[in-house]
């Protein structure tokens, strides 16, 4: 499973570089603190080694050499002291665009999925979804906070040093400092990469297996243990961890060598300006205080470059974030919400000839007729996969119809204000999302303004008050993690009291019974016979047994619906 990215890495360098916005002025920031502060800890060796040229003697340097000792010794200190609270301001730039960033980057996943939601998130993997919104916004902090500005910082400084050492010692010199400088930079990263990748890619491949296949088994540990199965389990993690093991091993290797690699290659560098200086020196009459200081600015000017090199292993992955997340962010809806559309209160529902189809030339509802009235329960039943979910789905317009009309008063579903239409219309399917909050947040999130007698007035609507009371904490106690502390059924009450306590005229049930015992759906069947005075229902389910409470049946099959006899 190789990762194919969409887009190229400098595409993806430029793009997220785009998304920084207004915050690219405190990386401007960020890159000078880095350079000017990488120019003063060069100065602590470049004012020493003046110091050095004095004790020496050696006065071909007038101006620096001739200065008392006290400024020399005054100006390396304060050299050391600014690059302190440089460094301080650099990496504090970075990291404020970096959070901030992803702070934004959350809220525009968010409000992607929020458009994208639910018609294409039910092709997305919710599990790729949450690693994006969690280890990949993490992984790009990596690139804003400690990719951006090194990469500038080196070019800086690297030109900088280039600069200074040509004017003050000679461009030989300098040139040397310079091969240094693309070697290291570009060169080295450029080889050492494409070995890195591989190894990095094996390596996350398994450890997102070996992961995986861990969680699995503990979350699966009941029925490992009533199966008998934790001998093959147990070998198959021992087997996954020693090839994670392995992976480790070599990826650390290749990392330690190419490391290696880059440190002897500066030490040959700044091995081969010594000789540039002392041939300088030698043949030029290149005077001994200007090689030194040249000599000595230039051993201290590898660090920006180093960062560079260290880069590329972090890089590719970066890159891999980066695209996953572009991609989500740039994805087009299966549907554009209607805005500033028609309003409605909800009295009826006309459906004609509606036709829809997931995938070109498969058509899953074809010339549906159906309609409903206020104040009724209307049944439709059908085998599994007829298209009955579906059918909901196009009334709540999360996918858009081929053709046909879905009217409510009269107004197509495409003209009615996508707001307005979900006040009107709302939907409880086969298991209800219970977040991991009270009770009571759990049923607000329908309307967070409810007074109290609303919440219960709603839950007595749901037969689930009772049960709710009975509780030590009442509507405070907690569901817990995707609401396991409670029952199906109990848990489905509690999705059909949000129902009734947001208000909508209408309540679409998708199957709000099948997973729930026998007792349960006779609370639940009750409690919707009891409301329909007050609500209109559009019951689905593949069990007939559920129909007992409808008015009027329709029946699906084979793409069309058809009204049952009584
Ligand atoms: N998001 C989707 N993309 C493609 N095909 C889908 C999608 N959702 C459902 N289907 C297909 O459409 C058909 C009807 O599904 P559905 O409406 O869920 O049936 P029912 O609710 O009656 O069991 C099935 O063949 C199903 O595989
Ligand atoms: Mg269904």
């Amino acid at each position: 499973m190789k990762t194919k990215l969409r887009r190229s890495g400098a595409k993806i360098m430029a793009s997220l570089i785009v998304l920084l916005g207004s915050l690219s002025y405190v990386m401007v920031l960020a890159v000078i603190n880095g350079s000017v502060g990488f120019a003063a800890s060069m100065g602590v060796t470049i004012f020493g080694s003046v110091g050095v040229a004095k004790a020496l003697g050696i006065a071909g340097l007038c101006a620096p050499v001739s200065m008392p000792w006290g400024l020399i010794i005054g100006l390396a200190v304060g050299c050391g002291v600014v690059r302190g609270g440089l460094r301080y301001l650099e990496q504090y730039s970075n990291h404020y665009i970096a959070f901030k960033l992803l702070a934004v980057l959350r809220d525009k996943i968010f409000g992607a999925l929020r458009v994208l939601c639910p018609a294409k998130l039910e092709s997305k993997q919710k599990g790729s979804i949450i690693a994006m919104i969690t280890s990949d916004i993490e992984t790009l902090e990596v690139f804003y906070a400690h990719t951006v500005s090194p990469v500038c910082i080196a070019v800086l400084v690297s030109a900088a040093v280039f600069l200074f050492v040509g004017f003050v010692s000679g461009w030989y010199l300098a040139l040397v400092a310079l091969a240094g400088y693309l070697v290291i930079g570009i060169a080295v990263p450029l080889v050492s990469s494409g070995r890195l990748k591989e190894s990095g890619v094996t390596y996350r491949r398994e450890f997102a297996s070996f992961n995986a296949y861990f969680l699995d088994s503990i979350k699966g540990i009941r029925d490992i243990v009533l199966n008998g199965a934790e001998g093959e389990r147990k070998a198959e993690v021992g087997r996954r961890s020693d090839a994670l093991l392995r992976e480790t091993k070599k990826m650390k290797h290749d990392i330690a060598r190419a490391g290696a690699a880059t440190e002897l290659l500066v030490t040959l560098f700044i091995a081969a300006a010594l000789a540039a200086g002392i041939l300088s020196v030698r043949l030029n009459g290149l005077d001994l205080g200007r090689m030194i200081i040249g000599t000595v600015a230039i051993f201290g000017s590898f660090g920006p470059v180093l960062a560079i090199s260290a880069l590329p292993g972090n890089l590719t992955q970066t890159f891999a974030s980066g695209d996953r997340v572009l991609n989500l962010l740039e994805e087009k809806p299966a549907v554009l919400p209607v805005q500033n559309g028609a309003k409605i209160e909800y009295e009826n529902l006309d459906v004609k000839d509606l036709s829809f189809s997931y995938e070109k030339g498969a058509p899953v509802l074809r010339d549906v007729c159906m309609h409903a009235g206020r104040g009724e329960i209307v049944g439709i039943v059908g085998e599994s996969g007829c298209g009955k979910s579906t059918f909901l789905k196009l009334l709540l317009r999360f996918w858009e119809k081929d053709g046909g009309e879905i009217n409510y008063n009269g107004t197509d579903v495409d003209k009615i204000d996508s707001d307005n239409l979900l006040d009107n219309v709302t939907m409880v399917s086969q298991s209800t999302y219970l977040f991991d909050e009270s009770i009571e947040e759990n049923l607000r999130i329908a309307k967070p303004d409810a007074t109290r007698e609303e919440l219960e007035e709603a839950c007595k609507m749901a037969s689930v008050h009772d049960f709710i009371s009975s509780l030590p904490d009442g509507y405070a106690t907690q569901a817990g993690a995707m609401g396991d502390r409670l029952s199906a059924g109990e848990k489905q009450r509690i999705g059909l009291a949000r129902a009734f306590l947001k208000g909508s005229r209408l309540i679409l049930l998708d199957e709000p019974t099948s997973n729930v015992d026998s007792i349960n759906e006779g609370i639940i069947l009750k409690a919707l016979a009891g409301q329909k005075s007050k609500k209109s229902i559009i019951l689905v389910s593949h069990r007939e047994s559920t129909m007992a409470i409808a008015d009027r049946i329709y029946r699906v099959d084979g793409g069309v619906m058809n009204e049952e006899k009584p």
